[in-house]
């Protein structure tokens, strides 16, 4: 089973970027615990992280090879704004759960809407850099569900 992670933009800052809200763990020792997480799980993941709403689309829309099994996605600003992403998650129809390391109801009114979460079977906000972990239980617990 292949899981796609999706980081998107400023999360290549994880560690030095508003440590007291995003943590001091970096983007690459994420994927390592994620990499790990996976492994016990006996499933396998591909990371990508891009700042640019396009290439997260097309990053989407790749996916749609009958190759990835689900997808993991913190669209991070983009999931306040982005038409576009929720489109592309809808048109692979590939399962997928959106993340937030903070919980974006209780910070600024505009963090508040997400347009992406109606393309996801769920949403996990809050729990840090382990909201990712436990997005990945889950959506790997609904594909098995599915098989
Ligand atoms: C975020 C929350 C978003 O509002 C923000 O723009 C981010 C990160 C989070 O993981 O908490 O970049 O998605």
């Amino acid at each position: 089973m292949k899981i796609l992670i999706i980081h998107g933009p400023n999360l290549q800052l994880l560690g030095l970027r508003e440590p007291g809200i995003y943590g001091s763990e970096s983007l690459a020792g994420l994927n390592i615990r994620l990499a790990a997480a996976a492994k016990a799980l006996g499933v396998e993941i591909i990371t990508f992280q891009s700042n640019h709403e396009g290439a997260i689309i097309d990053r989407i829309a790749e996916a749609y090879d009958g190759k990835i099994d689900g997808i993991v996605i913190n669209p991070a600003a983009y999931t306040h704004t982005s038409i576009g992403i929720a489109d592309a998650l809808k048109a692979v129809s590939i399962p997928a759960i959106e993340v937030h390391i903070s919980n974006i109801h209780a910070r600024d009114s505009f963090r508040a809407h997400s347009m992406t979460a109606s393309a996801c079977l769920g949403v996990i906000a809050g729990l840090g850099i382990d909201s990712y972990e436990w997005a990945l239980q889950a959506l790997v617990r609904h594909l098995r569900q599915q098989q």
